[in-house]
């Protein structure tokens, strides 16, 4: 596309969006006109989902920021089960992530493909051992063909106290089995039915082929909004740092059950990326890929031209951000956003704004702008499920969050190994107050979401980004507009 053509696209997208296009705008910079809405509340908007990259599509327009102190399986996990998306940091060794990645995948796994099992000529003692090395309480016994022989629970061996018993003696054999492929419906009927909590699955000749518990199907009823792969396991995204072997990295996270995987530096609007993209849907045409971060219409049609299925766009607009006071460098995030999505919605590419979102409204108005999901550092840093622990202080409980870029954030990295060197630091540690459980900041945001749909005349966000646009205020317009104390 031809500079003209470019700029000309993003005028017309910005008038369309009631923005004016020289001066760059944020959050508080913009407010979103209300429509004559046919909507009656805020609970008949059910339907929150948005296509993310490729085949994911989210439940809830809400992802967690590859950060050391934000998301690591337990952020994952999280808020898979309420419709998001966790994105594991590329901090972590390889080693590391492809461990995390693994435990989202099993976190509420409906169907165990692979269950942990022991030799029919394993002793009580030995079963035992394989048990507390994976954590859970039963076992399947096999012979050396994967033939299914019986089941050691729980029950079966609480009060046995002699450990060199054969495993057969004690396991009860035959157990009730399901087929190979049974649906979760059947599943369910017969687990019900027989009281059951395992049921092995079995193919041709008896051959264990999977295992299907009790707890996690419940768990599938307990949280029916969750974000799940074909097989009914959580989904989740890992970092990738171009730097390194980049090809290797996604190979190994693909195979652990990464769903989507995040390209990810400061400055994508580079050939370094552009080149790591190409080479990375090259070989992996099918794997869900993110690129950024960027900020310019020009670098999402470089990258999008490279093959991105999803943008990540925010420079500096992050609350733990630098960049901007020590480069000058970083468009407000509203445009920032806004140009880019010009361009990504001409080519059906998802955006994610990255950074800046403190509560309901900057995710609304986010995704007016042209976003389908936002990324959160600041606002879950604060949660259960963040990495890191809680602290006391001052009467209050509090935990850490620091910038990727900060000098503690280089300097740990540096102490475990990296050979990335110190930089002149573009982003700061700071303490944030302790927020419970994410679940309930998700709702929040949510709860925000879907009343400013409900003013602008939406039932779901294809149609919220379609009807919604901006008015521009002034800074007496935003200090109007907060609450008076
Ligand atoms: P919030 O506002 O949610 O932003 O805390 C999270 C996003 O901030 C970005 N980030 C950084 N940006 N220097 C930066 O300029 C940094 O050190 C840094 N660390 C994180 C990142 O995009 C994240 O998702």
């Amino acid at each position: 596309m031809k500079p003209r053509k470019l700029e000309k696209l993003v005028k017309n997208y910005f008038l369309k969006k009631g923005l004016p296009f020289q001066p760059a705008l944020t959050f508080a910079d913009v407010v979103i006109r209300d429509n004559f809405s046919p909507i009656d509340s805020r609970s008949d908007i059910r339907n929150l989902r948005v296509p993310l990259a490729r085949d994911v599509v989210l439940n809830t327009p809400v992802t967690s920021a590859n950060m050391d102190t934000v998301t690591d399986h337990r952020m994952a996990i999280a808020l898979a089960r309420i419709g998001g998306l966790g994105f594991i940091h590329q901090f972590f060794s390889l080693e590391e992530r492809i461990a995390e990645v693994r435990k989202v995948k099993r976190a509420d796994n409906t169907l165990i493909e692979d269950p942990i099992t022991v030799l029919h000529t394993a002793t009580l003692g030995m079963a035992k051992e394989e048990m507390k090395k994976h954590g859970v309480s039963s076992v399947l016994v096999v012979d050396e063909n994967k033939k299914l022989m019986g089941i050691l629970t729980h029950r079966d061996y609480r009060f046995m106290e002699d450990d060199s018993l054969p495993v057969t003696q004690v396991m009860r054999g035959g157990p009730i089995c399901g087929w190979e492929g049974i649906d979760h419906k059947k599943a369910i009927e017969i687990i019900d039915s027989r009281r059951l909590e395992k049921l092995p699955l079995v193919g041709k000749g008896l051959k264990l082929t999977g295992l299907i518990t009790a707890k996690d199907l419940l768990k599938e009823k307990e949280f029916p909004n969750a974000l799940r792969d074909k097989k009914g396991s959580l989904m989740v995204g890992a970092g990738i740092r171009f730097s390194g072997d980049y090809l290797a990295e996604v190979a190994q996270l693909v195979k652990a059950g990464a769903d989507v995987i995040l390209l990810d530096t400061a400055r994508a609007n580079s050939h370094r990326v552009c080149d790591a993209t190409k080479a990375i849907k090259k070989r992996f045409p099918k794997v869900p890929l993110v690129v950024g971060n960027i900020d310019t219409p020009e670098a999402a049609l470089m990258l999008i031209k490279a093959g991105a299925d999803c943008l990540k766009v925010g420079i500096g607009p992050g609350s733990a951000c630098k960049t901007r006071e020590a480069t000058g460098v970083g468009i407000p995030q509203v445009t920032a956003v806004a140009s880019c999505a010009a361009v990504a919605r001409k080519y059906g590419v998802p955006i994610i704004a990255d950074g800046g979102i403190r509560g309901g409204n900057d995710l609304s108005k986010s995704l007016v702008a042209g976003a389908n999901a936002v990324m959160i550092g600041s606002l879950f840093a604060g949660t259960d499920e963040s990495p890191g622990e809680m602290f006391h202080d001052e009467g209050r409980r509090w935990k850490m969050y620091r910038g990727s870029a900060s000098a503690e954030h280089q300097f740990d990295r540096m102490k475990s190994g990296s050979s990335d060197g110190m930089r002149t630091p573009e982003g700061v540690p700071r303490r944030v107050v302790y927020t419970g459980p994410v679940k309930s900041i998700v709702e929040e945001l949510l709860g925000g979401l879907r009343s400013c749909m409900s003013y602008v005349g939406a039932t779901d966000i294809q149609r919220f980004q379609k009807l919604g646009k901006f008015v521009w205020q002034t800074r007496s317009g935003h200090e109007e507009g907060k609450p008076q104390s």
